[in-house]
């Protein structure tokens, strides 16, 4: 199961001035229908086409499952939408420290930090090792320019490309196609219609799962039987379509500008890195489907609890009433110890803990702050997974995408664009000299200036 809390919205919980009616699903029902309609009549079209990922059969990747045994390392290379559904399963479902017990270790070149790349080589033995190149538009920067170190490193160790590449790309779009063709890479496709961080049910995220030992048919239900779930209840009653309508009206209504995920997990990291791109690019938008300039979208922010705790608490309890909280929890423990004080227990300090266990300390902490925050009029909802396993991950990775495309139709804005991030990915190419981006590079010089820079000489 996945529960949603909403509790902690209401004004019984957290005074009238900031608290939901406990009647805002109907209150608002109106524009819920019309968001939901609207995204269940995109069902199945491009760009809805993430909505049915979990129903196609994945033969293409599961055939890997044997041939990628062979292999002790594998590398994921991309960046944003094509490398984080992998960390986020990685993190969620692996061990902390898999590549240190484990005989088959998986590395991640998601940047273009040279460090980040080199550091890889330094571990990797080249020659029991497949390097999962993935980038839809087969022309980001980082992910290319870290191809063609590795692709050149394969060749002057004389090691066969096309046993240590896999390329995920468009089936037409971009260079890396063209590339895979001409040297005999096996090649994975991610459907047209599935943007990158969409893309989690694709070869994207499931070849690199593969490779983990995770358990795709589990993953693949556990958001099938969402679906299901969002296909069979009324949107007012709908937590994954409340969840959106709550967090739209504390942008709109309340100023809640900020979005703080609070993942009390660590295993939940990954997820919450995944999400916040996932949020981020799809609701972060200057224009709505109108043209009109809306500049809107709210910030989320990944924390991780008990330990930010002890970091952002204090802001978040005290500070400017501009966020919204939500919170992430597994209810079973997949790890747990109880707490033996023995003849520590005259310290009052510790004598408590007698009995009681590790996940009981992490939940009292949870709540603990979910009152603390309530009783300072802090709005938050809290959504539980039973415990962390593939199916309940599918799920919940399942729910945050359909909550994230229902939020765009209440903003009336494109969830599946990025030109911000394009905008991005031009002035690279303009700066390090890609053909056809001389104009950029001209229009750039002309508009930014170094012309205020203030320096503090240091002795060494
Ligand atoms: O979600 C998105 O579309 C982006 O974050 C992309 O995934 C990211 O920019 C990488 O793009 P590409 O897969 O084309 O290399």
């Amino acid at each position: 199961m996945i529960s949603f809390d909403f509790s902690n919205l209401l004004q019984a919980n957290i005074g009238e001035k900031f608290g939901l009616s406990p009647n805002f699903p109907d209150m608002w029902n109106e524009i819920s229908r019309k968001g939901y309609l609207k995204v269940e009549k995109g069902r199945g079209g491009y760009p809805y086409h993430f909505m049915e990922l979990p129903y196609d059969d994945h033969e293409d990747v599961k055939k890997w499952g044997d041939l990628l045994g062979k292999y002790k390392n594998f590398v994921v290379v991309g960046i944003g939408g094509s490398a984080l559904g992998a960390y986020a399963l990685f993190n969620a479902l692996k061990h902390q420290y898999h590549n240190l017990i484990s005989d088959q270790k998986v590395f991640f070149i998601d940047n273009s930090d040279p460090a980040t790349i080199l550091n890889v080589f330094d571990v990797v033995d080249l020659k029991n090792t497949v390097f999962n190149i993935i980038t839809k538009s087969g022309s980001t920067a980082e992910t290319m320019s870290a191809f063609s170190m590795i692709f050149n490193l394969l060749n002057e160790e004389g090691l066969p490309l096309h046993e240590h590449l896999i390329v995920t790309t468009d089936r037409e779009k971009g260079d890396l196609i063209k590339i895979a063709g001409e040297y005999h890479l096996p090649t994975m496709f991610i459907p047209e219609g599935v943007g990158g961080r969409y893309s989690i049910f694709t070869p994207v995220g499931l070849l690199p799962a593969l490779f983990m030992g995770i358990d795709l048919d589990a993953l693949l239900e556990g958001a099938k039987d969402i679906d299901s779930y969002w296909r069979r209840t009324p949107v007012e009653e709908n937590p994954v379509a409340l969840s959106a309508l709550a967090n739209y009206l504390y942008h709109t209504q309340y100023g809640r500008n900020i979005f703080a995920l609070m993942c009390y997990k660590d295993a939940l990291k990954g997820l919450g890195l995944w999400y916040q791109q996932l949020w981020a690019e799809s609701l972060g938008k200057k224009y709505d489907l109108d043209s009109n300039t809306v500049e809107t979208g709210t910030t989320p922010v990944v924390l991780r609890g008990a330990t930010d705790q002890h970091s952002l608490l204090q802001l978040f309890i005290e500070g400017p009433n501009d966020k919204l909280f939500v919170f992430f929890e597994v209810k079973k423990p997949d790890r747990d110890r109880s707490f033996h004080v023995g003849e520590l227990e005259k310290f009052k300090s510790l004598s408590y803990f007698e009995g009681k266990s590790s996940h009981d300390l992490i939940t009292a902490e949870l709540a603990g702050v979910k009152y603390a925050l309530a009783f300072n009029g802090k709005p938050s909802y809290t959504i539980s997974m039973d415990s962390l396993d593939a199916y309940h991950l599918g799920g919940l990775i399942y729910a945050l995408q359909l909550q994230t495309v229902f939020s765009s139709t209440l903003y009336n804005i494109n969830p599946f664009d990025q030109p911000g991030v394009e905008e991005g990915k031009k002035a690279t190419y303009a700066i390090m000299g890609r053909d056809g981006y001389d104009e950029k590079r001209k229009e750039m010089e002309d508009n930014i200036k170094e012309v205020f820079i203030r320096e503090i000489p240091s002795k060494k």
